[in-house]
């Protein structure tokens, strides 16, 4: 028996804590990495799906690890990269963490005026680092001007196979919402532009076109 191509795909937002009861995150909702976990499975991928805090149903049929935090998500992928063929990283990651306050409520007249951030790591350019010849890296780039420049720009520094390019600036379409509207460019200079579409069908466009 053929061994099952292995597909590694991240998803939602991360939290990142400031105390027990609040934190920084983002409005990812999950939903364009579910529907790429889900496209995946459909053709014939042992799919593990790594997921920050959504509230989206676990798709049938997929390995489902939920993290909250960016250093969580970043050791599971790190764990499980090594043995994956196809690996996409659609999560909305923080880029910064506020300094960790404690684990009590920090009272009203006690919370600092300012936070201080720390830079979370890069999960994708350590994957990036870490890929051999015969695995393919697919990485999103969420742009609100130059979507194209700075995905070429993201593409190159993370040593990535494609990369989606994500126009976030108008609200029908990246965050939240039931379409989406990407372009993806390849290392090799290739360049596909997806019409505004449901997810789900971009997800199933993104997968034929960089596992062919
Ligand atoms: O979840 P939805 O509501 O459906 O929305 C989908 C989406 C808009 C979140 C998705 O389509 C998307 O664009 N995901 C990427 C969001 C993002 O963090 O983009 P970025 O340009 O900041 O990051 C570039 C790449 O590096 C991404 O693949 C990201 O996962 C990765 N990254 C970023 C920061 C970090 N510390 N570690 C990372 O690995």
């Amino acid at each position: 028996m053929t061994k099952p191509i292995k597909c590694l795909i991240s998803a939602g937002p991360t939290r990142e804590w400031i105390d027990s009861v609040r934190f920084v995150s983002n409005p990812s909702s999950g939903k364009m990495g579910f529907e790429l976990a889900i496209a995946a499975r459909k053709m014939g991928f042992e799919v593990t799906l790594v997921s920050g805090p959504v509230a989206l149903p676990r798709p049938e049929g997929i390995i489902y690890r939920p993290v909250e935090t960016a250093i969580q998500m970043r050791e599971v992928l790190v764990d499980l990269f090594p043995e994956s063929d196809l690996t996409i990283m659609s999560a909305a990651v923080s880029d910064h963490r506020p300094e960790y306050l404690g684990d009590k409520k920090i009272k009203k007249n006690k919370f600092p005026e300012n936070l201080n951030l720390i830079p979370n790591p890069d999960i994708l350019h350590e994957l990036g680092n870490m890929k051999s010849p015969n695995q393919k890296l697919i990485g999103f780039a969420a742009e609100s001007t130059d979507h194209l420049a700075n995905g070429q720009k993201k593409l190159e520094a993370k040593n990535l196979d494609w990369i989606v390019v994500n126009d976030i600036s108008k609200p029908e379409i990246g965050f939240e919402s039931e379409m989406n509207q990407v372009t993806l460019l390849s290392r090799n200079n290739e360049n596909f532009s997806f019409p505004l579409s449901s997810k789900k069908e971009i997800a199933s466009a993104i997968l034929n076109q960089v596992w062919k």
